[in-house]
């Protein structure tokens, strides 16, 4: 009962906008646009910062997380930023999703696009919906319910596909300085180097164990990094 109030006041202040499109970002921290997507799709809690209009139907779940973001958005149109910034803080997401830290690439034409979700790909897009993660032996993306885990592929190219899942199935990740490392004493040993291909707007990003390059426009030999050793 009290759910169902909520998604009615939801609705109510998502109809103020128009339904957003197909892939189209319906909400997260900051944000002030409709929360509502186009028929067929449904607003994904992607993480705090980015909701997206992905296929498909709500989970339970899911459609809390949309709603729950209309209040927030909501509040921020019509309060004081301090309100704001405490209702935000009041959320689950937001709260997890502040712990943690950015990794991002530092060289061309990937300079300053940070590691996040897409698809359950690993992909480098912009800061404003970049992950947060904690490292050390798994990588986990926080700010959803639970964390996600960035798990490598099992290709037979020398390029391995970079996903994020609800298990670990690899526990080698670390840091060597600011780098993100696979360490020496995981299956692939030592590695930092990785591929950045184009898809869309984000560049979906591999792990580099050799010289083999998937077609289209990538770039190799990046490197990941932690905005500062911290
Ligand atoms: C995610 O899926 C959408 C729709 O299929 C696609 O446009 C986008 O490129 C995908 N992202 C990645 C990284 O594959």
């Amino acid at each position: 009962m009290f759910n169902s109030l909520l998604v009615v006041v939801a609705a109510a202040a998502a109809a103020v906008y128009a339904q957003q499109p197909a892939w189209a970002q319906c909400g997260g921290i900051g944000w002030s646009g409709g929360t509502t997507c186009v028929s067929g799709y449904y607003c994904s809690n992607i993480n705090a910062y980015y909701f997206q209009c992905v296929p498909g139907v709500a989970s339970s779940s899911a459609s809390t997380a949309s709603t729950s973001s209309a209040p927030q958005t909501t509040t921020s149109k019509t309060t004081a930023t301090t309100t704001a910034s405490s209702t935000t803080s009041a959320s689950a997401p937001a709260s997890s999703a502040t712990s943690g830290v950015q990794i991002r690439a530092v060289q061309d034409p990937i300079f300053h696009l940070y590691l996040q979700n897409q698809n359950d790909t690993a992909v480098l897009g912009p800061e404003a919906s970049s992950g947060y993660f904690t490292i050390g032996g798994t990588i986990a993306l926080n700010g959803g319910a639970a964390p996600l885990y960035l798990n490598i592929g099992s290709e037979t190219t020398s390029y391995r596909s970079l996903t994020f899942g609800s298990t670990a199935s690899f526990s080698g990740w670390g840091l060597e300085g600011d780098t993100i490392i696979t360490t020496q004493s995981s299956k692939y040993g030592r590695q930092l180097n990785f591929v950045a291909c184009k898809v869309g707007s984000v560049f979906q990003t591999y792990l580099q164990l050799g010289s083999d390059v998937p077609a289209g426009s990538c770039t190799n030999y990046v490197s990941l990094h932690l905005p500062c050793l911290c």
